[in-house]
């Protein structure tokens, strides 16, 4: 569908333009929620590809937030232990979901090769970007 190749196309924009501005970020990318299925699934990215193009919810930092509908930020990945390693560099990851009529439909997910490095201006940000987003939808 037309609308829909125009909305990945900006998502996949705005991936690029935040991996490439922001000197902390090293990989950005959208997961999206099959409700029925229970399932995340990879959309638009920038970055290294990963392996983990579908992750069932509960499952890693991303299947947690499909179900606490809340932000998770690691300030470091090796303590986590439910956690999907998509590469070894990783230090830290945030995860932000992203809500249309106030339902969870996805999540915007960025890695970082530095440790702690999110912090709440990151938060506040990512749910700006994220609000923006839900407007396409
Ligand atoms: N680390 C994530 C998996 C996705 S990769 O970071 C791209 C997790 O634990 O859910």
């Amino acid at each position: 569908h037309h609308t829909e190749i125009l909305r990945e196309d900006k998502l996949l924009q705005i991936c690029h333009l935040l991996l490439d501005n922001i000197d902390y970020y090293d990989w950005v990318g959208f997961y999206f929620a099959n409700h029925e299925e229970k399932t995340l699934h990879l959309g638009p990215y920038a970055g290294e590809p990963t392996d983990h193009t579908v992750i069932p919810f509960g499952k890693g930092i991303c299947g947690q937030v499909a179900v606490s509908n809340e932000n998770f930020v690691v300030p470091d990945v090796k303590a986590q232990d439910n956690y999907i390693a998509c590469s070894f560099t990783v230090k830290s990851e945030i995860v932000v979901p992203l809500f249309v009529d106030g339902k969870n439909i996805g999540q915007i997910d960025i890695d970082s090769n530095i440790i702690d490095a999110f912090t709440e201006a990151d938060e506040r940000f990512l749910e700006f970007v994220n609000e923006e987003i839900a407007k396409l939808f």
